[in-house]
């Protein structure tokens, strides 16, 4: 066996969500990876190692117009490491096209978007139970939507896993 098929990428998808649509994502990309990944919710870990890993994948969600504070801080802390490794970035959210496109480029720094391989959009889910009063009126005013709903866009996580592993 040659030394180049002996190598295996160490991949890391370091990620917030706050009802949940991310953490599915995140776990969705891991089985289409289909290598070895790590799964890191900032929710409960904010200090990975990262010179364990080749491959760093950041992913988020937005809530009105802004990306999860966590991942914000992750990035602003840790942007120079970040610059030096295989990156990948991902964000859920409700809008399509252009909106989501500027959604995209607010929530992440422009060196780390320019260094990155692989953008996603992977859409997003409503989840009425996990939201509260104002939420759900943000929700019917902003959107129309009454009840819950899911929007994941599964073949943009294929295509995601395929650039991350190309
Ligand atoms: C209160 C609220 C505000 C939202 N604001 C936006 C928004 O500004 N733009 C957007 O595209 N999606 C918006 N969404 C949709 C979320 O991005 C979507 O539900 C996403 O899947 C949430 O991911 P999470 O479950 O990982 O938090 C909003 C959802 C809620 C509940």
């Amino acid at each position: 066996m040659s030394e180049s098929s002996n190598f295996k990428m160490k991949i890391a998808i370091i990620y917030s969500t706050k009802h949940g649509c991310a953490d599915k994502c995140a776990h969705t990309l891991a089985n289409e990876i289909e290598t070895n990944t790590a799964l890191i919710n900032l929710e409960f870990s904010t200090d990975a190692n990262l010179a364990e890993f080749d491959t760093i994948i950041i992913g988020g969600s937005i809530h009105a117009g802004m990306i999860n504070k966590k991942v914000k801080k992750f990035i602003e802390k840790n942007q120079e490491k970040l610059l030096t490794k295989k990156l990948g970035l991902f964000l859920c959210c409700l809008f399509e096209g252009e909106k989501a496109l500027q959604q995209f480029q607010d929530a992440y720094p422009e060196d780390i978007r320019n260094k990155a391989i692989a953008h996603g959009l992977f859409g997003g889910e409503l989840d009425f139970e996990k939201m509260n009063f104002f939420e759900k009126a943000i929700v019917k005013k902003v959107a129309n939507i009454e009840q819950s709903t899911s929007r994941i866009n599964y073949s943009n996580i294929k295509d995601f896993a395929l650039k991350i592993l190309n």
